[in-house]
């Protein structure tokens, strides 16, 4: 283990453990429905074994969990402690196999997502309250029966707000520092985020609570450029030295990029060496833990949405799912992901052309931002193989419409 990780116990406290055992349920994939989390997904062998046998006119979200093991393997060259954000993906059994792979800590923005996990794991999972704006009950809650001992906060009021609803020696608060932003396809700090010369006042605030005082940012989702996270640690240090303040932890967030087509990643290492290095020129102390909580890079190539033409009008194709449903994300015009044709009936056309694709709802908002390159008969019937959607999918479906997408398999568990 490297000088910077540690373990839930570090930061969590020994209180962490109690009565988190006691909520026995875990959520369905509605999110809605309790019921166990195992035994609810069927397997199969490959995404063509469930065409053959289920011929779905619904779509099919499919999770492989061998990919999530080998991105969860990618992030063992991290310089500290890995969490999973649960927000990206909470499904049962991707939570459970991120944990057997020993992401046993969890980046928690909800009341519903911390009593997730601890139905899931009890007290053996660390869970880190980083929504800056929080409930006060949800921060009750979070202390009183999870005995969460680290949340964030961009201002004075929710610093306040954390120490008069938790509290203990051993609680930390840490101040998400806006980062720009300008490296990511999704820019965070428009919402949260405080600014040097407001950090360095919140820290000294915190520490003059006697409370331990940490630092977390996120660079953006989808971030592609490596130097964001060096110049992010080197900010949190050179503010932290500003405050006279010493810092427990520091949480360096999600953004890691997915290598989606067309954008130009890099692999994790990085990423990772990029934090090292900014790590190494000092401007962190040794005795500081260091924390990431990635989302995207630990899910996205272990999802498929299986969706089926419903209709073909000319080049335009309409789905059985969109972005009210899973694939909310690729309303984003720089959104790609590989796609593969099944034809419903065996046929032979060798030529690609690009279909504009909407999903199945009345609203014409409901259609992607880029156009889908595929075999030029392709028909209604047809289903068509949607990889990456891992992150972001799940978790952002919507009831409108009357439209649902909640088959979920698994494919090579
Ligand atoms: C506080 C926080 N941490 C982590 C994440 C995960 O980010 P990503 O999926 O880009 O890794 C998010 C995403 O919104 C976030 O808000």
């Amino acid at each position: 283990m490297n000088a910077h990780a540690l373990s839930a116990e570090h930061v969590l406290g020994h209180d962490a453990r109690h009565l988190q055992g006691q909520i026995e349920t875990a959520f369905s994939g509605d999110g809605r429905t309790l019921r166990p989390a195992k035994d609810a997904l069927r397997n199969f062998a490959s995404v063509d074994a469930v065409i053959a046998e289920l011929k779905p006119s619904e779509p099919v979200f499919c999770i492989t969990p061998e990919r999530l093991r080998s991105a969860a393997a990618s992030f063992s060259s991290f310089p500290g402690t890995c969490l999973y954000a649960v927000k990206c993906n909470p499904h049962p059994f991707v939570l459970e196999t991120l944990y057997q792979t020993g992401i046993t800590n969890f980046d928690v923005a909800s009341l519903d997502e911390v009593e997730l996990i601890g139905s899931l794991f009890g007290s053996t999972a660390g869970k880190f309250y980083n929504n800056p704006a929080k409930t006060r009950r949800s921060i009750r809650m979070a202390n009183d029966l999870h005995g969460i001992r680290f949340y964030t906060a961009d201002c004075l009021e929710e610093v306040d707000k954390i120490a008069e609803e938790a509290r203990g020696s051993d609680l930390v608060i840490a101040v998400r520092l806006a980062t720009n932003g300008t490296d990511a396809r999704y820019v965070l700090s428009t919402k949260f985020g405080a600014m040097p010369d407001k950090a360095i006042h919140l820290l000294r605030h915190i520490r003059s609570k006697g409370i331990k005082a940490g630092i977390s940012f996120h660079v953006g989702s989808q971030c592609l450029a490596p130097g964001a996270f060096s110049e992010a640690v080197e900010l949190a240090g050179d503010v932290a030295k500003r405050a006279g303040v010493e810092l427990a932890v520091l949480n360096v967030g999600g953004g890691f990029p997915a290598p989606y087509p067309g954008d130009d990643v890099v692999g994790p290492g990085h990423y990772f060496k990029s934090v090292a290095r900014a790590l190494r020129n000092g401007a962190i102390p040794r005795s500081c833990s260091i924390l990431c909580e990635p989302g995207r890079a630990l899910v996205a190539t272990a999802g498929i949405t299986l969706v089926q033409v419903v209709m073909r009008r000319d080049h335009n194709l309409f789905l059985n799912d969109g972005v009210f449903g899973t694939l909310q994300e690729l309303g984003h015009s720089k959104e790609r992901r590989p796609v593969r044709l099944i034809p419903s009936k065996p046929r032979v056309s060798a030529t690609y052309t690009d279909f504009k694709v909407w999903g199945p709802t009345c609203d014409s908002n409901d259609v992607l931002g880029a156009p889908f390159s595929l075999p030029d008969d392709v028909r209604e019937g047809d289903w068509i193989e949607v990889g990456m959607m891992g992150a972001y999918s799940l978790s952002m479906r919507t009831h409108f419409n009357g439209f649902f997408a909640d088959k979920i398999v698994t494919i090579g568990a």
